[in-house]
């Protein structure tokens, strides 16, 4: 009988992996409930929470119930939340008018969660699509055909001081005008609200993934389409050098934290950003990324637990520092385990 087969190997890798304790030395990224930040649907009234079909386990929240849910995410050790208003179809016009109201619904929010848990680093998102009845990010040009630069930019730093001084950390523009984060970081300073920081959505694109979420913020356009076509503003899903002339900018500009969206099919953006700029770095993983794991796991095909940690296990390990997702509570309860 011949001797077993045996390669003369210097190098055999497998050493690394042999046991879990040998591979938990060797593990090169690591998630905590501390990487997250949980976006957050809020409306007006006193009803239940509403389910959003496409997001299974995503609600929208009246605003006591929104506080309730801030308790709970600061207890599993989630330092931030990201608020979106819904909206009744009758607040909305053409020129996201709502978006300047004093009482509007998402200066409450805020207003109810920093005073129930001050502690908790609270975002909005700056942008009017909203408020807006074609559920574009801006106002339209005046032969209705895109998306007026200028006249939307005045609009969104009026919104940003408004949320800075209702108490919010961070004001989040995510409607990918040009110029804004500029001006925006000029008119915090001159109200006075030097320690508003801003979050740039800086590398945001034209994204089918965001489906889900504009069910949730009813901002899919009046015709019912999922793929309102915002080309004119957000990134080409092809293009890598033209996300990165956006995060230069953005950085110039003043922001604090520079955000990649989505986050899974972007993995590549998220690496050369991260190698690109000192500044944190944030990615979201978007609405249809979570309703895709969430509609896989449901139908039996993916597990739910394993897949949603490698999903986000990636986009930390691609580079992003803190990371924007739905699974935000659910990730935080098993990892403080
Ligand atoms: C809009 C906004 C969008 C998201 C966050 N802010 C959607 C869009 O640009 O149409 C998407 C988030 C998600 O899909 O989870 N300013």
């Amino acid at each position: 009988m011949s001797a077993p087969f045996k390669l003369d190997l210097t190098h055999r890798p497998r050493r690394l992996r042999r046991t879990a304790n040998v591979r938990s030395l060797v593990e090169e990224t690591v998630l905590t409930p501390a990487d997250f930040i949980a976006p957050l649907f809020v409306v007006d009234g006193k009803g239940a929470p509403e389910p959003i079909a496409s997001m299974p386990g995503v609600f929208r929240r009246n605003i006591a119930d929104l506080v309730k849910e801030c308790r709970v995410l600061a207890k599993l050790g989630v330092p931030a939340v990201a608020l979106f208003p819904k909206l009744d179809k009758k607040f909305k016009d053409e020129m996201g008018t709502a978006a300047l109201a004093e009482d509007a619904l998402i200066l409450r929010a805020v207003r109810a969660v920093k005073k129930a848990v001050p502690d908790l680093v609270v975002m909005t998102d700056i942008a009017l699509d909203p408020y807006t009845a074609h559920g574009h990010d801006g106002m339209l040009t005046s032969d209705g055909r895109d998306v007026a630069n200028d006249a939307t930019v005045e609009i969104l730093v009026k919104m940003a001081v408004l949320h800075a001084r209702a108490g919010v950390d961070f004001v989040a523009p995510s409607d990918m005008m040009d110029g804004r984060i500029g001006v925006i970081r000029k008119a915090l300073d001159a109200a006075g609200c030097t320690e508003t920081a801003i979050m740039g959505y800086s590398a945001k694109f034209a994204s089918a993934y965001y489906g889900p979420f504009r069910d949730a913020v009813g901002s899919a356009s009046s015709a019912g389409t999922h793929y309102l076509d915002k080309r004119t503003y957000q990134l080409n899903p092809a293009n890598r050098r033209e996300a990165l002339i956006e995060i230069a900018l953005d950085e110039a500009e003043g922001a604090d934290i520079l955000m990649v969206k989505p986050a899974g099919a972007y993995l590549d953006i998220i690496r050369e950003v991260r190698n690109a700029t000192r500044k944190p770095v944030a990615a979201y993983q978007v609405s249809g990324e979570y309703a895709q794991i969430q509609a896989a796991a449901q139908m039996g095909w993916l597990d739910l637990e394993r897949t949603r940690h490698e999903s986000l296990l990636s986009i930390k390990r691609a580079g992003a520092d803190m990371i924007l997702t739905y699974f935000a509570k659910e990730m935080a309860a098993v990892l403080k385990k």
